[in-house]
C-alpha cells in the first residue's frame, strides 16, 4: 500500500469547476470522494475564475458543497474586485464584506480556511490581523491562512497575531512544483518555525511537466502557454526555458523507458519526495474529469524509483540555474 500522500484538494481557479453546471458539479463532488487517493475538498477564491469573479463559488454553492463532508477553503477578494473606496483588500470593511459574500455565494455558514489571497500593502498588518481575528470570533472560518506572502511578511503577520492574541494562520498557499522549488530555501523554514502548513498550487507547472510537452520538446504546450491565452506570456517566461525543457526531455526519456508517465511522476515527486509532509497539501488543477482521475491515479502509485528521483534533482538544478533569466 502506498504511503499517505499530503492532503489533495481540487482547485477551482479555472477549468472544470467554473465550467461545470451545478448538476455536473454535484456529481463531481461525489466522484472525487471515491478516488483511490480521496480528494479531501475544494480550494476556491472570491476572485475565481479571473474573467468572471465569483462564478466558482456560485457553482459550488448551487451544487450543495455545504451538504458534503468535503473541506472548503476560500480567499479574500483581490485586484479589480476590491472596493477601493473602503481601502485595500484586507481593510476592516473589505475583509468582512468579502468573507460574507463568499459565504453567501457558497451557501455555507463557515469555511475551513479563509486566506489572504495576496499581501495588501495599503492596509496595516495590525488592521488585517484584527480583521482575521474577527472572522474567527464570528465563527465564519475555522482558521485563516496567507497566500503569496514573502517569508518576511509571514514573520510580520505571525508576530502581530501573537501580539493581538489572535490564533496564528494555519496554512500558507504558494506556488511549488518540481521546477519551482525556491520556497524550500527561505519560506519553508519560517513556516516550520510557526507550525504553518504548506499547500502547493500549480503542482504540474500549468501542465508543463507532462509527456505532451517533453515528447514534443515544447512544440505542443498546455493551453495556458499558447498564444492568445491571457496567462501565456507569464507562463512561458516562468517555465518554458531552453535548458529546463532539455532537462525535462532527458527525464522523460528515463521515465518512459520504465513506463512512468511524466505528469504523474511530477505529482508523485511532490507527494512523496519533496519536503511536503503531514498536514501539508497539494491543490490539483484540471480542465477535465479525466485529468483529475489520471492525476489522482498516478499519486496512488506511491513513491518513485530512486533513479527517477535523482533525475528530478538534476531537473531542479537546471531550472534553478535558469530562474530569473
Ligand atoms: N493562491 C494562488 O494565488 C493560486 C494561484 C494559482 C492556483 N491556485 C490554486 O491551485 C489550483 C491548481 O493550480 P493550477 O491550475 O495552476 O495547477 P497545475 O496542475 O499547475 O495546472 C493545471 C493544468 O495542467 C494541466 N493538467 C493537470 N492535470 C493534468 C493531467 N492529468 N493530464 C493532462 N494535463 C493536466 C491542465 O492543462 P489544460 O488546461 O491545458 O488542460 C490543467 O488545467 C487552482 O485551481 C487554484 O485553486 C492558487
Amino acid at each position: 500500500m502506498a504511503p499517505k500522500a499530503p492532503y489533495i484538494l481540487l482547485g477551482a481557479g479555472g477549468g472544470i469547476v467554473p465550467n461545470s453546471s451545478p448538476e455536473e458539479m454535484a456529481s463531481l463532488l461525489k466522484h472525487i470522494q471515491t478516488l483511490p487517493v480521496p480528494i479531501y475538498g475544494i480550494d476556491t477564491a472570491g476572485v475565481y475564475p479571473m474573467p468572471d469573479p465569483g462564478l466558482s463559488e456560485r457553482v459550488l454553492g448551487k451544487a450543495g458543497i455545504g451538504e458534503t463532508p468535503l473541506i472548503l477553503d476560500t480567499k479574500i477578494l483581490v485586484g479589480q474586485t476590491v472596493d477601493s473606496s473602503n481601502g485595500g483588500a484586507l481593510s476592516k470593511v473589505n475583509l468582512q464584506k468579502s468573507m460574507d459574500k463568499s459565504l453567501e455565494q457558497l451557501k455555507v455558514k463557515k469555511v475551513r480556511v479563509i486566506y489572504a489571497h495576496q499581501p495588501d500593502t495599503q492596509t496595516s498588518v495590525a488592521e488585517a490581523v484584527e480583521g482575521f481575528g474577527k472572522i474567527l470570533k464570528d465563527g465564519k472560518a475555522e482558521s485563516w491562512g496567507v497566500s503569496n506572502f514573502s517569508a518576511a511578511q509571514v514573520e510580520e503577520y505571525a508576530a502581530e497575531a501573537k501580539k493581538q492574541g489572535v490564533p496564528l494562520p494555519t496554512l500558507y498557499q504558494g506556488q511549488y512544483n518540481a521546477i519551482f522549488r525556491s520556497p524550500e530555501e527561505d519560506l519553508f523554514p519560517v513556516l516550520k518555525k510557526h507550525g504553518i502548513k504548506f499547500y502547493a498550487y500549480s503542482p504540474t507547472a500549468g501542465g508543463f511537466l507532462s509527456t505532451k510537452v517533453a515528447a514534443s520538446d515544447g512544440a505542443e504546450l498546455p493551453s495556458r502557454f499558447q498564444a492568445g491565452h491571457r496567462a501565456a506570456d507569464r507562463m512561458n517566461a516562468k517555465y518554458n526555458k531552453p535548458k529546463t525543457r532539455a532537462a525535462l526531455v532527458s527525464l522523460h526519456k528515463v521515465a518512459e523507458a520504465q513506463g512512468i508517465d511524466l505528469l504523474g511522476a511530477s505529482l508523485r515527486w511532490l507527494a512523496y519526495h519533496s519536503p511536503l509532509g503531514e498536514g501539508d497539501g497539494i491543490i490539483l488543477g484540471a480542465s477535465k474529469v479525466e485529468q483529475i482521475d489520471h492525476s489522482d491515479g498516478e499519486i496512488a502509485k506511491g513513491p518513485l524509483p530512486e533513479d527517477i528521483v535523482a533525475e528530478y534533482e538534476k531537473l531542479w538544478a537546471v531550472a534553478k540555474g535558469e530562474e530569473g533569466s
